[in-house]
């Protein structure tokens, strides 16, 4: 129980006292929970700098009252049961619940609460809102050495405030190799910035890249965890639609200051930006004058034809920032995605992180540096390529089985989701009833209703799971 009490020294009321009333207050209350441990007379004594005989006689004086049992050779604890003749609390007040204390929210706060739910896992449900990739097939023998390896001797590195709120600077020099060979981006290793998933790169961005009230064009539908994000910082959203090339630059807003896309697999509807639509994007940021976040969150994920390259990679005159992230090729509870910025910002961005949580932990980038050094993670990415892949198709199969006529499956064979238009008003009932957890596409779209929009994750599902939870839900 960590201690909550204080006492005033130049108080009427005598020390011993105040520390029984201090006790007393917590104990009523709730604070000091019924079991709860309290701290030794010796250190009570010590961190009040009072003497220790003063302590012992409070704590006799609760003991005696029934609120502290002195437990033999373990210590002083609170009582389970409570003495009902305590002079502050009726058996009534005792029972009355607890006052809920209500702070005012921000308008923004009081939105997220109703626009940005995150649906409980239901158990014993086929789960297709589980957004990671699939947990089993991961090495986590070999990971487990790496991080054993550096926690072993315990460096400074691991220990301290990091002298370098970048990220460590091998792990930036493998990022920088790994995302010039695969997405055709173009950086040193001092471009890239270190950052606790690509959620913080977008929340870094906003605090950056735009004044509240400034134009943001987003893709509409979208990333919600952008949106909300752009939104905390007063961005004015201009929803843009996407068709199957990706954002339609043709109704891109006038003077937008910040353009966020998703062009590898668009959030939500999988539509990959074609290369005359990125060219064009590329062509409308540099006339308004707007920066470009290009999130490219699942990029390795391809089932056919090769990726195009990334719009970091293809700009010139533009600044493009580019965000990457570990949490769908290795885990999401890693807590690692990366930042590719153009120099000159650098040292703004850093700032930035350091204001936001000072660095992203080191032992996890240390290990992560070696497991990629060592074409672990290249390994894996191939290896989880062919099993999503195969995932997919049976999801599209069973998709065209069990709901034929009524689903259209939008996108490419890219990424670990599928945008899924269902037709059929009783689909959801169905699930429910079926036991299958299905995720609406709704707080995707700025506007409107899409309540027969659905995002299918399906890498975290063995190819059984897919099957039968289609099947489920199916009307055939
Ligand atoms: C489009 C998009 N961007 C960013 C993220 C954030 O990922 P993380 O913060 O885990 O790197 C996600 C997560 O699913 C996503 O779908």
């Amino acid at each position: 129980m960590t201690l909550a009490i204080s006492i005033e020294a130049s108080a009427d009321v005598p020390i011993h006292r105040q520390i029984y009333e201090g006790w007393q207050r917590g104990i009523l209350s709730g604070r000091f929970a019924a079991g709860g441990r309290l701290p030794s007379t010796r250190e009570l004594a010590l961190t009040l700098a009072v003497s220790r005989s003063t302590v012992t006689q409070a704590y006799e004086q609760l003991i005696a009252e029934g609120y502290l049992q002195a437990i033999r050779g373990s210590g002083t604890f609170v009582c389970r049961e409570l003495p009902d003749r305590s002079p502050n609390v009726s058996g009534a007040a005792k029972r009355r619940p607890k006052a809920v204390l209500c702070a005012p929210l921000s308008r923004y706060g009081a939105g997220l609460l109703q626009d940005y739910p995150r649906d409980a896992r239901l158990p014993g449900f086929i789960n297709f809102s589980q957004w990671g990739p699939d947990r089993e097939q991961f090495p986590w023998k070999i990971w487990r050495r790496y991080l054993w390896h550096h926690l072993r001797h315990v460096s400074h590195e691991v220990f301290d405030y990091a002298e370098q709120v970048e990220g460590y600077d091998p792990l930036r020099e493998e990022i920088s190799k790994h995302v010039s060979r695969f997405r055709a981006v173009n950086c040193t290793p001092s471009q890239v910035i270190v950052v606790n998933g690509s959620q913080q790169a977008l929340d870094l961005c906003a605090r950056l890249l735009f004044e509240r009230g400034d134009k943001v064009a987003v893709e509409n539908p979208g990333y919600p965890g952008a949106l909300r994000t752009f939104e905390a910082y007063g961005a004015m959203l201009q929803p843009v639609p996407v068709d199957h090339d990706g954002i339609v630059c043709r109704d891109l807003p006038d003077s937008a200051r910040v353009i966020y896309v998703t062009p590898s697999h668009q959030y939500p509807t999988g539509v990959s930006m074609s290369l005359h639509r990125r060219l064009e994007l590329l062509a409308e940021a540099r006339r308004q004058g707007a920066v470009i976040i290009e999130d490219d969150y699942d990029s390795e994920y391809r089932y056919s034809g090769s990726p195009l390259p990334s719009l970091q990679g293809l700009a010139e005159n533009v600044p493009v920032i580019y965000c990457g992230t570990f949490s769908k090729v290795m885990f999401p509870g890693l807590r690692i995605g990366y930042l590719i910025v153009p120099e000159t910002l650098v040292a703004a961005f850093v700032r930035a992180k350091r204001l936001a949580d000072n660095f992203t932990p080191v032992a996890e980038q240390i290990a992560l540096k070696d497991f990629i050094a060592d074409g672990h993670l290249e390994r894996h990415i191939r290896r989880m390529r062919r099993l999503y892949g195969g995932r997919r198709e049976v999801l599209l199969e069973s998709l065209r089985r069990h709901l034929a006529g009524a689903a259209t499956v939008y996108g490419d064979a890219a990424g670990m989701h599928a945008f899924v238009r269902i037709d059929d008003k009783a689909v959801g009932e169905r699930a429910k009833r079926n036991k299958v957890q299905l995720q609406s596409a709704q707080n995707c779209f700025l506007g409107g209703t899409h309540s027969d929009h659905y995002l299918f994750a399906f890498a975290a599902l063995t190819e059984r799971a897919i099957r039968g939870g289609i099947r489920r839900i199916g009307c055939r």
